[in-house]
């Protein structure tokens, strides 16, 4: 998703209901947080007032993205705040699947299906690894990613078609554009690989702006045997983020892992 415009992305990609109140406990009295692919910040911001840093953790709240123009609004948004706050944060240009920040965190936390931007076991692995070598003992890893389940085990691919254009949303751009935004995804069930692709358009004569998503899901007993594989042991797990069922019928996958034979120090969920 490189190449998506950031000032495109933002005004449509808001997050899923409860997912910030959920992280704000989730990290509430953590010493230090890393957000991987923090994006413009829209989850990172929130929790300022959750954290409370020890003297030696100056920078409580770290987020890390790949993407230069959401990098660019987070920067914006971090040198609005008050000096005091702006002292907590720190943004990080970096890949998720390689990254070394030399020190250790409370809380890794990957939100809103980030962890679908990567495309194979092989990069999930690696990611994984980089989060083991970023926690605290007695940190945890904490994520959530759409629950694919139901149309993964129900739907057929031709059951939807490549080319029908969906109404999804309509954005305002911070300069003040109208767009509708319409979606269209192809999907490859054998590979779990999704790509939706977004068409903002400012009116009906308008071509539009094109912009990607690519990703692949991961069903929760993969998600699951892959933090086995990486050294982790499943903390809790729920289908939303107030502790729904884990079944089928699930629209979210929530999850916190701690290193494998650790427990999870003041954890909330
Ligand atoms: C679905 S967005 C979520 C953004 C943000 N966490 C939120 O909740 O609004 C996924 C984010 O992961 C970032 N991302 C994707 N692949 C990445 C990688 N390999 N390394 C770092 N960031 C990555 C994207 O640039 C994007 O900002």
């Amino acid at each position: 998703m490189s190449d998506y415009p950031a000032e495109l992305y933002a005004p449509l990609h808001t997050g899923t209901p409860g997912d910030v109140d959920f992280y704000q406990r989730v990290c509430a009295g953590a010493g230090s947080v890393l957000e991987l692919g923090c994006g413009h910040g829209r989850v990172l911001f929130e929790l300022l007032t959750a954290v409370h840093p020890s003297p030696e953790d100056q920078q409580a709240l770290v987020g890390l993205d790949c993407h230069d123009g959401l990098l660019a609004l987070a920067r914006e948004r971090h040198a609005a705040l008050p000096p005091e706050q702006a002292a907590l944060v720190s943004l990080v240009a970096g890949d998720m699947r390689s990254f070394s920040l030399g020190r250790r965190f409370d809380r890794v936390i990957i939100p809103h299906s980030s962890l679908f931007c990567l495309l194979s076991d092989e990069d999930v692995l690696a990611c994984l690894a980089c989060v083991r070598r970023h926690l605290r003992p007695g940190g945890m890893l904490v994520l959530d990613a759409y629950c694919a389940a139901a149309f993964h085990n129900e739907c057929e691919p031709e059951d939807l078609s490549d080319d029908e254009l969906v109404l999804v949303g309509r954005v305002t751009t911070e300069d003040g554009r109208d767009f509708s935004v319409l979606e269209r995804s192809v999907w490859r069930r054998e590979e779990q690989f999704i790509l939706s692709t977004y068409v903002y358009r400012q009116g009906p004569e308008d071509s539009g702006i094109e912009a990607c998503i690519p990703q692949r899901y991961l069903l929760m007993h993969q998600l699951e045997s892959l933090l086995n594989s990486a050294g982790f042991v499943v903390h809790a797990a729920s289908g939303g983020f107030a502790g729904e069922a884990t079944d089928d019928e699930a629209e979210q996958l929530v999850v916190s892992a701690v290193i494998g034979g650790g427990t999870a120090e003041n954890a909330s969920v």
